[in-house]
């Protein structure tokens, strides 16, 4: 009986370390790449290197010393009249840096770029996924796993 205390406990303690990880998000800074993002792990060098990027592109980036959260964006700029997308930008941000605030540098394009911007905090909730997303479901389903696994401990 106690191995079984033991081990179900080890088995939470480790499914609740996976789950503390830190936050994850796509990663892409232009059209092309955008189609295919790459992953990224959030962390005040990866949100600086956001920062950075989006610098290039405006001018009221403020500058943020380092942040305990993150989250993950989506900054897309698009012609209004065709939906063709001008810009898109994925990443890990700082929460404080604004990143659906910013005012572009370039002054004619304020008024013909338009913009949509998203920011959110669980992992990988930054792409858009026709199959519906699953980031929400994931942690539902590694709960309804250990459940399964703890019934079948203690059965
Ligand atoms: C992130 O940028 C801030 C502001 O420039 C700087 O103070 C900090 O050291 C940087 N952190 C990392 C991990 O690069
Ligand atoms: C990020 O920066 C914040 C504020 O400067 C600091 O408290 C935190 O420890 C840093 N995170 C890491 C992983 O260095
Ligand atoms: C969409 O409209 C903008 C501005 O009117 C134009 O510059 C751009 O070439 C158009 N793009 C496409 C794919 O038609
Ligand atoms: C966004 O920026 C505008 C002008 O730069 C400012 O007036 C407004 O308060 C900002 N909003 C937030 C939520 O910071
Ligand atoms: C802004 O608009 C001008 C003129 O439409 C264009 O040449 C330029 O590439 C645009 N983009 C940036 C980042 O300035
Ligand atoms: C980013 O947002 C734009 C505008 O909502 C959307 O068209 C695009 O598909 C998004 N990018 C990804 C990779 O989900």
């Amino acid at each position: 009986m106690w191995k079984k205390v033991i081990f179900a406990v080890v088995l939470v303690a480790f499914v609740g370390v996976q789950l503390a990880n830190s936050l994850s998000c796509y990663s892409c800074k232009d059209l092309t790449s955008c189609q295919n993002p790459t992953l990224q792990t959030c962390s005040n060098a990866t949100a600086n290197d956001s920062t950075l990027w989006l610098s290039t592109l405006h001018n009221n980036v403020p500058i943020v010393e380092g942040s305990l959260d993150f989250f993950c964006t989506n900054l897309t700029y698009y012609h209004a009249n065709n939906n063709s997308r001008i810009s898109e930008f994925l990443g890990c941000v700082h929460p404080n840096a604004m990143v659906c605030n910013l005012t572009l540098t370039k002054e004619e394009n304020r008024t013909i770029w338009s913009k949509e911007c998203h920011n959110c905090n669980t992992d990988y909730c930054n792409k858009n996924n026709p199959a519906g997303t699953f980031s929400g479901s994931a942690y539902t389903m590694i709960g309804s796993v250990l459940a399964l696994l703890l019934a079948k401990i203690f059965s």
